[in-house]
């Protein structure tokens, strides 16, 4: 099998493991995007200036191509550093990945995003976690991927 055909074999069994429901799924998302992402981000994704750049309703051009759900998966598996603008505001941190934490909480965090910029809750997911978890990327190339759209 080409290894995208076993990439997409690999995102579809892993979205048929998820016990969850497409809406339980983003309500878990937003339960550990609270845990996890709020110190920085907001419970509400709205940002916090000069911390970090807001992610809800900031991403939905972004979030509305596959290049995106791409990126998306790769920020929260290999992290994101360098200068970016987001919503006329400008940030220059460094966002650590979260490759440590399971599959399945990736993916939830990533439901509740989509839903809060405009997206089906399983716009991207699985297929790209399993991508981008394949990959050996740094903070900066990432930052890259964010550019190349
Ligand atoms: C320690 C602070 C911190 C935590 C915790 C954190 N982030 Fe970030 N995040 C940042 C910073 C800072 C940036 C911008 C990095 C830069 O300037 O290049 C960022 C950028 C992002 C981006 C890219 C936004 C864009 O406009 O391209 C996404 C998506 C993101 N974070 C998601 C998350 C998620 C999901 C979590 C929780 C799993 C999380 N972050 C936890 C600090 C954090």
């Amino acid at each position: 099998m080409k290894p995208s055909v076993l990439i997409a074999a690999a995102g579809a069994a892993l979205l048929a493991a998820l016990p969850a429901a497409a809406a339980d799924l983003a309500a878990q998302g937003k339960d550990l995007f609270a845990a996890n992402c709020a110190a920085c981000h907001n419970a509400d994704a709205s940002g916090i200036a000069g911390v970090a750049p807001p992610l809800a309703n900031a991403l939905r051009e972004r979030l509305g191509a596959p290049a995106g759900q791409a990126y998306l998966a790769n920020v929260l598996v290999h992290g994101l550093a360098g200068p970016i603008e987001s919503q006329g505001q400008s940030f220059n941190g460094i966002m650590p990945p979260f490759a440590a934490l399971p599959d399945a909480s990736l993916l939830a965090m990533m439901a509740w995003l989509n839903t809060q910029n405009g997206q089906a809750a399983t716009a991207g997911g699985a297929e790209a976690l399993v991508k981008a978890r394949a990959e050996r990327k740094t903070p900066g190339a990432v930052r890259k991927l964010r550019e190349a759209r």
